[in-house]
């Protein structure tokens, strides 16, 4: 039996996912080690590999093979764009991608006129403005922080995560569009899907069961 390799969004979401695997039987022991620095983890006796990645990486790993299954969230799916399968909705980490900005700035949504977009997810911005708005923006990628952006005059709205909607509030922001309701996916490779299918589907079935 050859080893199934996992890759899985470092931070709070990894975490998160080792319980919900644990939940099912799947555990790696020493992944739980806080010091440890290391990169891959192993678990011999269900030939399993697991490794932690930078979540907009964690979709390349799985198109290419290097990883059979991932978690990661369908935010960095949908930009990414990447060719593989998504399985679950973990239902983790759920929150919205929306346009924010100031109260003054719907008019310009309404009106369609040519606006600043300011943004860490460019290509779902581009998508969302060019093919369902059908409204011609100019996109301007950022790196964090995004809500600076219409506060200091970099754009007039943006394109961002909202959770909780504390962080717009406290800078005088506010969701004007909601764009799609966002959580945590499983995504498998498309190869590995078909030559282990009966090992990635066992593992999907006990998923959903637990869901
Ligand atoms: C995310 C997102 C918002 C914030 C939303 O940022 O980009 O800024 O969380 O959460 P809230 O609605 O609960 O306030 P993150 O903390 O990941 O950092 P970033 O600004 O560097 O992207």
């Amino acid at each position: 039996m050859r080893y199934l390799t996992f890759a899985l969004a470092k931070g709070r979401l990894a975490k998160k996912t080792l319980g919900i695997l644990e939940q099912i039987g799947i555990t790696c022991e020493e992944m739980k080690d806080p010091d440890s620095r290391k990169l891959i983890f192993v678990n011999e006796e269900l030939k399993l590999r697991f490794f932690l990645a930078k979540a907009t990486d964690v979709p390349t790993y799985v198109e290419y093979g290097a990883a059979d299954i991932g978690v990661v969230g369908k935010d960095t799916i949908m930009e990414e764009g990447r060719k593989l399968y998504e399985v679950i909705d973990l239902g983790l980490g759920k929150c919205r991608m929306c346009v924010a900005g100031p109260a003054s700035a719907k008019e310009l949504l309404q009106h369609g006129e040519l606006i600043r977009v300011a943004t860490k997810y460019p290509n779902i911005a581009k998508d969302y403005f060019y093919n369902k708005k059908h409204q011609t923006v100019e996109i301007i990628k950022l790196n964090g922080s995004i809500e600076l952006a219409p506060i200091v005059g970099l754009s007039e709205v943006i394109v961002d995560i909202v959770e909780t909607g504390s962080t717009l509030r406290e800078n005088g922001l506010e969701v004007l569009e909601e764009i799609c309701p966002l959580s945590a996916r499983m995504v498998v490779n498309q190869v590995s899907m078909k030559m282990e299918h009966e090992r990635i589907q066992q593992l999907i079935t006990q998923l959903k069961d637990i869901m």
